[in-house]
């Protein structure tokens, strides 16, 4: 690949700023300037510097982000900050999408990624991915709203039974729950649906991927192959 192709690839900015920042001897491969933005290149664990700042050249991106509460799954976020604020503009220009969406005022595990085909793999209706919940509840929590958890509800607006698995109590006003679609609120409808409401939601776990438990609000890491596939494990349903 061209020098200046894969600078743009990596969000460097436009063809032309790519050019220029080659030109003026900003980028560094194993430490040697590479001042032609025409030379070929191998990207294949391609490491590389820009301004000194050590990069990986990633084809597609795939990020973790433990999200914090008050920001929006949106790029014209209308009340709150975007969670797209949480990452440096290279990712940014290169497109990055949430993976679903969580509300503002929901915490935990976000994937955001660049590859349309992983998106659709895991927030598609068709495709079972497991979403694994944390909710505090308002009121105390009853046997007969986990019962009902289980054995499914319905939800206004939407056609047929929605139930949650592994629906387990944690404390008086917290359980955990795996819903296997992703429809609007889905929790807090749920739990609506069952005579309670949720005063806190966490997400803990995508597919067979759990947010590590070292990852601190707002904090983010790219995700390993295997990381990858975890995610896209698929419910047995
Ligand atoms: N269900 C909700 O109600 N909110 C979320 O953010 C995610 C799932």
């Amino acid at each position: 690949m061209l020098l200046e192709k894969m600078l743009q690839s990596q969000g460097f900015g436009s063809r032309k700023e790519c050019q220029r920042l080659i030109k003026e001897g900003h980028v560094r491969i194993n430490d040697a300037i590479c001042d032609q933005p025409k030379q070929k290149i191998q990207t294949e664990h391609l490491a590389f510097q820009v301004f000194g700042e050590h990069y990986q050249f990633r084809e597609k991106i795939y990020i973790a982000l433990n999200k914090p509460q008050g920001f929006e799954c949106s790029h014209q976020p209308q009340y709150h900050q975007s969670v797209f604020a949480l990452f440096p503009e290279m990712l940014i220009q290169r497109n990055l999408q949430c993976v679903g969406r969580l509300d503002q005022d929901t915490t935990g595990l976000l994937l955001l990624t660049d590859d349309g085909q992983f998106l659709q793999a895991l927030t598609h209706p068709r495709k079972h991915v497991a979403k694994v919940y944390r909710v505090t509840t308002a009121d105390p929590i009853t046997p007969a709203q986990l019962e009902s958890l289980t054995s499914g509800v319905e939800l206004r607006n939407e056609e047929g039974i929605y139930r949650a698995t592994n629906v387990q109590q944690l404390a008086e006003y917290q359980l955990e729950m795996t819903i296997h679609q992703g429809l609007y609120h889905q929790v807090k409808r749920m739990i609506a649906a069952v005579g309670n409401k949720v005063v806190q939601l966490h997400r803990q776990q995508i597919g067979q991927l759990t947010l590590p438990s070292d990852l601190a609000e707002s904090d983010w890491y790219y995700l390993s192959e295997q990381d990858i596939q975890l995610a896209k494990t698929q419910d047995l349903l």
